[in-house]
């Protein structure tokens, strides 16, 4: 492997590719600061067709959370994922589907899109469902898990799509948060070969939740599933009454699209809410000038519907340029760790997108299984969801993408709609490591914590100084709480619980959250929820967690518990409380490692001093800082001495 270099110029093949180069995007930027409402008026006119234009562009008052853009404008997000591309698009592939069985595929066109959506719209409609209702949607990685939201956008009902990997308990939170009344399913799904019980998660989940009257369930395995026959819907059988044809609900640009919750700092989850007009712009934009996409070119993000990088670049944004987007249902070490390679080859994949957690897991496997595949296809790569680090990096660079393919690392959050920072492939250099620069009418700026403005080559805290379209507009059902968290932190500013760096030349580096929510294999956790999770146990008086550094998934989760004085620690209990956690939440939450804490550090108005926590975690204990507040410190010394050391 070739020694790393710290900048990479935009190559001459990405340069005579490129929608935007770097004079464009130096004029293009420059426009969308000094004129946004111009810019931002112009670019909605360009990607998105609109039923009614707006009376303004941007009405936003941060300070107030007031969060308006194309005021008064009509659409539909499905007409402009679907419709509007017919006339040219109709047998153009919209999805290719790749299952977790490497035999098992599928395409799409867009004219078989438009009839299953419609099919689908006209469904939720027989059962009630209206413009404005919530639905949950907890599926595979299949089709149709695009089907269900593009049918919710198609009559004005917003999706809550809740990741099939959470368990029975984060189902039900979700779906009593945002009172969902349908929620959408499938029997079972299948991942590496292992099927996963989806409806009897579902049906333990709705059992408690009394307005949920619909459970529409899409057979993917064909499995034994208990069946209610007064919820319970058949999905096959009940499309196949319904009409291809569904008029698209005429909606106006602030109307709600979806609900996604990501965990914060505190408390449940937060369902944030993205609305139809900027969030449609924002993802098509971004998709179309980050990945630098050209029609025909086949486009696959590796993510999961569940997540945001799932909602707004594998269907909205390549839909709503009438891209091919693949979607894919397995996992990469299934048959083998060359399964994402395999993909690439057999599809001819041209934009490759994933997380660095699956970089440097398959990169941990060695090169013959990339060398084994055909990537010549391969013309871009990109990388979110958590800081790459540069060996991850140059191995993507050289390995995958043969020193052929820029990587766009894209940093953005599903609060923001789509990316705010990367390296535009054909404008900015790449620096390993490093997300780069704002996109258009993004304005990043770094902050003290007593929010003074730190300029020039800096590190603070990351924060948004204007709105851009793709922003959330509030949290479900909580208004206060989307000031609280978001706007009120630093008035008139966007607060992102990112740290970032700013280098020499103007680009950010992010340096990693910065509030107690932890990035676990490319998944968002709130500690608050898995201290919450394990203090459910009746074993358990009190709990902290902290976030480690993990070579594989970024992050690992350590817990530090304190057991009632009944209870006796042991190895049992400590597999239990892991294997208790992983069902209350979800597998991916399942904390590797718990530490018995007979105390906790606290200060002395009871505030656990995490600092310290995080320090014993990582193993770096001769750096512990002042513990003098502490109001016992004697109980770091236990905590020391017992720490367990990982490698
Ligand atoms: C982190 C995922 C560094 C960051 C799209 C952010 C990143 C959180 C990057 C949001 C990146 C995402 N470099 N860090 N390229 N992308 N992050 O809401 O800490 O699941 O705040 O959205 O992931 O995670 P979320």
């Amino acid at each position: 492997m070739k020694e790393l270099q710290s900048r990479y110029p935009v190559s001459e093949k990405a340069k005579a590719h490129t929608h935007i180069d770097a004079a464009t995007y130096d004029a293009m930027y420059k426009q969308s600061i000094e004129q946004p409402d111009v810019f931002w008026g112009e670019q909605a006119k360009e990607f998105i067709d609109w039923y009614q234009p707006w009376d303004s562009v941007s009405k936003v008052d941060l300070k107030n959370s007031e969060i308006n853009w194309f005021s008064g404008a009509k659409l539909n997000v499905s007409y402009n994922c679907i419709d509007r591309h017919l006339a040219t698009k109709a047998n153009d592939t919209a999805i290719i589907f790749e299952g977790d069985d490497p035999t098992e595929d599928l395409k799409v066109t867009y004219q078989e899109l438009h009839d299953h959506v419609c099919r689908f719209a006209n469904l939720l409609k027989e059962r009630g469902v209206k413009k404005g209702d919530r639905v949950c949607i907890y599926m595979p990685m299949i089709p149709e898990v695009g089907y269900a939201m593009l049918a919710c956008a198609r009559i004005g009902a917003i999706h809550s799509v809740v990741f099939g990997g959470f368990s029975t308990e984060s189902i039900k939170a979700r779906v009593l948060d945002a009172d969902c009344k349908v929620v959408i399913t499938a029997d079972e799904s299948l991942r590496g070969g292992k099927r996963i019980p989806l409806k009897a998660n579902v049906d333990a989940a709705v059992a408690d939740c009394p307005n949920v009257h619909s459970v529409i369930v899409v057979a993917r395995t064909g499995g034994d599933v208990a069946w209610n026959e007064k919820t319970d819907i058949n999905y096959e059988e009940a499309v196949a009454k319904q009409s291809a044809i569904c008029e698209p609900e005429v909606m106006d640009a602030e109307d709600p699209l979806f609900i996604l919750y990501t965990s914060g700092s505190t408390g449940t989850p937060k369902g944030v809410v993205h609305t139809c007009g900027g969030y449609i712009l924002y993802a098509a934009m971004t998709h179309k000038y980050v990945f630098d996409y050209k029609p025909g070119e086949i486009y696959w993000c590796t993510a999961d519907a569940g997540w945001i990088t799932g909602h707004s670049y594998i269907f909205y944004g390549p839909l709503a340029n009438g891209a091919t987007t693949l979607v894919f249902e397995g996992v990469p070490t299934y048959p083998d760790a060359g399964r994402f390679w395999q993909v690439c080859e057999k599809h001819k994949v041209n934009v490759f997108y994933t997380a660095p957690t699956a970089i440097r897991a398959l990169m941990s496997v060695g090169d013959e299984l990339v060398n084994q595949s055909d990537l010549s296809s391969l013309r871009l790569l990109g990388s979110v969801g958590e800081p790459i680090n540069p060996e991850a990096w140059n191995w993507y660079y050289e390995v995958v993408g043969k020193r052929n393919c820029p990587i766009v690392d894209t940093w953005w959050q599903t609060e923001t709609g789509g990316i705010l920072i990367t390296s535009l492939p054909g404008a900015v250099d790449m620096k390993p490591g490093c997300a780069g620069k704002p996109f258009f009418g993004v304005q990043p700026a770094l902050f003290d914590k007593d929010g003074n403005t730190l300029e020039g080559e800096n590190q603070g805290l990351l924060v948004m100084t204007a709105s851009w379209p793709g922003q959330l507009r509030t949290v479900y059902g909580d208004h206060n709480r989307f000031y609280q968290t978001y706007l009120g932190q630093y008035p008139g500013n966007y607060f992102t619980g990112d740290g970032a760096k700013r280098d020499e030349d103007g680009f950010y580096w992010i340096t990693g959250r910065v509030d107690d929510v932890l990035n676990v294999s490319g998944h968002r956790l709130g500690t608050a929820e898995i201290e919450s999770a394990l203090v459910l146990h009746p074993a358990v008086a009190e709990a902290a967690v902290v976030g480690y550094p993990h070579e594989i998934k970024g992050q690992g989760v350590y817990c530090y518990v304190t057991l009632m004085g009944n209870a006796i620690e042991s190895d049992e209990l400590n597999t239990e409380l892991k294997e208790f956690v992983a069902k209350e939440l979800g597998r991916f939450a399942k904390p590797d490692y718990i530490q018995w804490a007979p105390g906790l550090p606290k200060t002395r108005s009871g505030k656990i001093m995490r600092r310290i926590l995080r320090k014993i975690a990582e193993n770096d204990v001769d750096t512990l800082g002042d513990t003098s507040t502490l109001a016992d410190p004697s109980v770091v010394e236990n905590l020391i001495d017992q720490r367990i050391i990982h490698g």
